[in-house]
C-alpha cells in the first residue's frame, strides 16, 4: 500500500491530507466541548454510514435538513488539513469524524464530558474495502498486487497504521460511560436495532416515524443514490470516480471473494496472535 507519507507516534499518516501540524494540533490544541459527539473508525470501517445515522439522528430524521451539506462537510475529519473552517460552521452537538487512533486523539477530549461512537469492521472486509478504494482515490498509488496489500494492512504500513492496535487501543475505553462501540456487521444485521441503541446512548427520544426515516435514507441503497452522501462530488483530482466508487457494495463477507484459502488461513494465524491477549470476541469471529 503506497502513498506519500509521514510517520506520527508510530502511526502513517497521507501528505495530501495530513501534515505534522495538523495532526499535532489534532492532538494538542483542538478544543473538544462537552456536548460533541465523535465518530471515530479506522477506515474503511462504516465511517460514512456512521455520519449518516448520527445526523439523521440529530435531525430527528428530517432528511431535508441533514442532506443539506455534502457528508464530509457535515461531519468534518478534525485532523485533517482545511477541516477547522467547516468545524467551525458545525451546529452544535458538533459530530465529528475522525480515524486518529487512541494515543493521538486530541487530549482535551478525555477531560471532557464528549462522546465517542467507535464502529469496527471485519479486518478481512476493511482490506478489501480499502484495496478497492486504493485505485479511486488520488493518494493512494494503485496496485494489483493483494498479496502485498494484505502484508502491509497486517505490518501497520496502511494510513493511521496498525487496525489491531487501533482497535485495542479504542477498545480500552469499553467501560468508560462517553464511549459507545458497535460493528459494521451489527448494522448490516439489523440496521433499526443498531439506531435504537445508538439513540439510547445518546439520549435521544426518536419515535417510530422518526427512527423509520433514519433508517431509510441511511441503508446502502439510499446512501448510494444519494449525491450529497455518496461522494461523487468530489473533483476528479481527488477521486478517479471512473476506477469504482466510494459507495461500492456495502456488505459483509466480501472478503471471501478475494482471499484465497492460503491468504485467508495466514491471515486467521496472524489474527490469533496477534488478539490473543484481548479479552473480547467479535462478530465476525463466529462468522468468518
Ligand atoms: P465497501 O468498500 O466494502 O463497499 P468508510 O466510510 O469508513 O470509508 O467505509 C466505507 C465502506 O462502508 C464501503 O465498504 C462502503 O460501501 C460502506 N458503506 C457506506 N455506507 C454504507 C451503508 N449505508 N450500508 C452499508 N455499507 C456502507
Amino acid at each position: 500500500m503506497s502513498f506519500d507519507h509521514f510517520e506520527y507516534k508510530g502511526v502513517r499518516f497521507a501528505r495530501g491530507l495530513h501534515t505534522e501540524e495538523s495532526i499535532k494540533q489534532a492532538e494538542n490544541e483542538f478544543e473538544v466541548f462537552d456536548d460533541d459527539i465523535y465518530i471515530v473508525t479506522y477506515p474503511k470501517s462504516g465511517t460514512n454510514w456512521m455520519i449518516e445515522i448520527l445526523n439523521l439522528i440529530k435531525e430527528k430524521g428530517d432528511f431535508a435538513k441533514t442532506n443539506a451539506l455534502p457528508i464530509y462537510i457535515r461531519s468534518p475529519w478534525y485532523e485533517t488539513v482545511g477541516s477547522q473552517e467547516f468545524i467551525d460552521k458545525l451546529e452544535p452537538p458538533r459530530i465529528i469524524a475522525s480515524h486518529l487512533p487512541h494515543h493521538v486523539f486530541a487530549k482535551s477530549y478525555f477531560k471532557s464530558k464528549a462522546k465517542i461512537i467507535y464502529t469496527m469492521r471485519n479486518p478481512r472486509d476493511v482490506i478489501v474495502s480499502l484495496f478497492h478504494f486504493a485505485s479511486v482515490l488520488k493518494i493512494f498509488t494503485p496496485t494489483e498486487n493483494f498479496q502485498n496489500f494484505i502484508e502491509d494492512f497486517i505490518q501497520g504500513k496502511a494510513l493511521f497504521g496498525s487496525w489491531f492496535d487501533h482497535v485495542k487501543g479504542w477498545m480500552q475505553m469499553k467501560d468508560d460511560e462517553r464511549f459507545f462501540f458497535i460493528t459494521y456487521e451489527e448494522l448490516i444485521q439489523d440496521l433499526r436495532g443498531g439506531v435504537i441503541r445508538i439513540c439510547k446512548f445518546l439520549g435521544q427520544e426518536l419515535d417510530d416515524a422518526q427512527i423509520d426515516s433514519v433508517v431509510e435514507h441511511s441503508t446502502f441503497k439510499s446512501m448510494k443514490d444519494n449525491p450529497m452522501s455518496n461522494w461523487t462530488q468530489l473533483p476528479s483530482d481527488v477521486m478517479d470516480q471512473s476506477k469504482g466508487t466510494f459507495m461500492r457494495k456495502g456488505i459483509s463477507g466480501d472478503w471471501k471473494n478475494h482471499f484465497t484459502v492460503a491468504q485467508s488461513e495466514y491471515f486467521d494465524k496472524i489474527y490469533q496472535e496477534k488478539m490473543k491477549d484481548f479479552n473480547m470476541s467479535f462478530f465476525w469471529e463466529q462468522s468468518s
